[in-house]
């Protein structure tokens, strides 16, 4: 398999790069994103959104925001691709309640409306092609009551940090983990390759992307016939400038 080219469009079924392997580590690697400092703000902003008491998380992953939003009182519903990432979220107190559809978010149905449809953690950069990631808004779109809204937190593309003419960019190395960057500006693909030493043994892998840019994201809401309502530059609302890294982003149905 070409870790590159995983997903070809949307003739192709996408393929599951959380399987066992990265599912058994997911939470330990990504332990600071599990932090009450990173959810608490992430599930304050999403409560207040969800007037429904109903949201649906796109690629719910092991339940990171989606439990301790529904401890909050909201109904999450949930989709995702990897059967391994939904079984740990199972495993977790609360786990059983959530239901959640396997399959694809840029184009599931799971036969129901929410006023909040939310994607995090830079997961629209898991769609791998433009076209995918249209389907993904209008797929939100049809799950959307009218006036509901679609919140992404995404990374701004990393290019200032990109020297001219170089393609790869490490954001990690330590001596337990080696991470880089494969960046084709041309296509907006990037690849982020993990080498893991553990107990002397390495353990590599390597996730297609497709970065996207906030304006380009807009783009994509008003083709599916949303609007920009809100843009920070996290969960705190802090304003979203030139020099922010990341991005939250609230698009309303009309
Ligand atoms: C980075 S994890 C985020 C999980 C969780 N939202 C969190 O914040 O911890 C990305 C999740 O999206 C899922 N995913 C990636 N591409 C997907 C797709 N096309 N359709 C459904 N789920 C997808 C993966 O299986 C994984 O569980």
């Amino acid at each position: 398999m070409d870790a590159t080219t995983g997903r070809a469009g949307r003739g192709t079924e996408p393929l599951n790069f959380f399987d066992e392997g990265v599912a058994a580590r997911y939470d330990e690697a990504s332990a600071e994103m599990f932090t009450s400092d990173r959810v608490d703000p992430a599930v304050q902003f999403l409560a207040g959104l969800a007037w429904g008491h109903s949201a649906l998380e796109l690629g719910i992953g092991t339940g990171r925001i989606a439990l301790p939003l529904s401890r909050k009182g909201v109904l999450v519903h949930g989709i995702d691709l990897s059967p391994q990432m939904v079984a740990r979220l199972r495993e977790k107190p609360g786990g059983e309640g959530i239901e959640v559809t396997i399959g694809d978010f840029a184009t599931t149905k799971v036969g129901k409306r929410f006023s909040l449809v939310y994607l995090v953690y830079s997961t629209i950069d898991n769609l791998t092609t433009q076209d995918a990631q249209v389907a993904c808004f209008c797929n939100v779109a049809e799950h959307l009551e009218p006036g509901g809204c679609f919140v992404v937190e995404a990374g701004v593309p990393p290019l200032q940090r990109l020297p001219p003419g170089e393609t790869v960019r490490p954001f990690s190395v330590t001596s337990t983990h080696l991470g880089f960057d494969e960046i084709d500006v041309a296509t907006q693909r990037l690849t982020s390759h993990h080498y893991f030493v553990s107990a002397g043994r390495m353990e590599v892998v390597s996730m297609p992307f497709r970065y996207v840019w906030p304006a380009e994201l807009d783009l994509m809401a008003r083709i599916a016939g949303m609007t920009l309502r809100e843009r920070w530059a996290d969960w705190t609302r802090e304003q979203f400038t030139a020099d922010s890294d990341a991005h939250v982003s609230v698009w309303q149905k009309a």
